[in-house]
């Protein structure tokens, strides 16, 4: 399979994937809630997409010591919830990158209608070939987001061309554990667009060889298999939006495939891992 026909079935999967910016507005809506003046309170409780919420995006923050003279960098911002999380509650100023048309577009307006567009910008871009400047960034963070990119040496080699030197990289990522069958990587590969998942060392490595020091791994397994249990049971409650959207055989296979997902955590295939790294030398 090439990199292309790759990329274009991730955006495919995220043109038709449950969380998006109408689901967003149409649930603050049957809130009660203006949706033409929002503020960033009241997103966050709907737009982002990644395993445990805020506490999660709080956590990259902390060990990435974001603050007001920050620039960071969110690769693979989708809907860009952390983004705008990030710039209001630690004053950082934001670069999204994305490569998914809609996403990135919906990422956009929903910055503008919370008035944070000059302190958050997005960029069209795939991950392994930004086209953004040199050691243009002080933190690169990531969020469930690399398990769809198959190239992950060439990822991480962007990702520290892009970083200052004393730049922090902080990510979380899904993550190969137990040698898989065929037969499971490639429902990974076809349904969720997961392919060749690195495992925790393979990132280390990784990091290593690119110049940066690996400076805390935590192993998020154990956490993840319940949330994502949970995550099931919100992707549930979402039935109607997303029969409405896509229709009954769109949810249902959803709703097949999350549950092959959460399963394979319960089996302990599948796991998970946040990374915290610094550049060392310009490279
Ligand atoms: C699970 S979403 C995470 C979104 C965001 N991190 C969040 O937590 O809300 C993964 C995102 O990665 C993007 N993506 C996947 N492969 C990409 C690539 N090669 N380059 C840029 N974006 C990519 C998808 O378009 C999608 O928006």
């Amino acid at each position: 399979m090439t990199n292309t026909t790759h990329s274009q079935l991730v955006n495919v999967f995220y043109d038709t994937h449950p969380i998006s910016e109408s689901q967003v507005l149409d649930k603050l809506a049957q809130n009660g809630i203006d949706t033409s003046n929002l503020t960033v309170e009241l997103l966050q409780q709907h737009d982002q997409d990644h395993f445990g919420g805020l506490t999660a995006t709080d956590a990259l923050a902390h060990h990435a010591h974001i603050n007001e003279s920050t620039h960071v960098l969110d690769l693979c911002c989708g809907l860009g919830g952390p983004a705008r999380y990030l710039a209001y509650h630690y004053g950082c100023r934001v670069t999204g990158v994305d490569m998914n048309t809609d996403r990135l577009a919906g990422a956009v307006r929903l910055t503008e209608k919370t008035k944070l567009q000059d302190r958050v910008l997005f960029h069209h871009a795939d991950a392994l070939q930004t086209g953004l400047t040199d050691g243009a960034f002080d933190v690169i963070v990531s969020q469930e987001a690399f398990c769809h990119i198959p190239d992950k040496k060439t990822l991480i080699t962007e990702c520290a061309r892009l970083l200052k030197t004393g730049g922090r990289i902080v990510y979380t990522d899904i993550l190969a554990r137990n040698p898989m069958t065929r037969e499971i990587r490639s429902r990974l590969e076809n349904e969720m667009t997961f392919s060749e998942l690195s495992t925790l060392e393979e990132y280390c490595h990784l990091l290593e060889e690119n110049g940066c020091q690996v400076i805390e791994v935590e192993d998020l397994s154990d956490d993840w298999a319940q949330i994502l249990i949970d995550r099931l049971a919100m992707y549930r409650s979402l039935k109607e939006q997303t029969v409405s959207s896509f229709g009954l055989a769109h949810f249902q296979k959803w709703d097949r495939t999350y549950s092959f997902f959460v399963g394979l955590y319960r089996s302990g295939e599948l796991g998970g891992g946040r990374f915290v790294a610094h550049k060392l030398e310009s490279i």
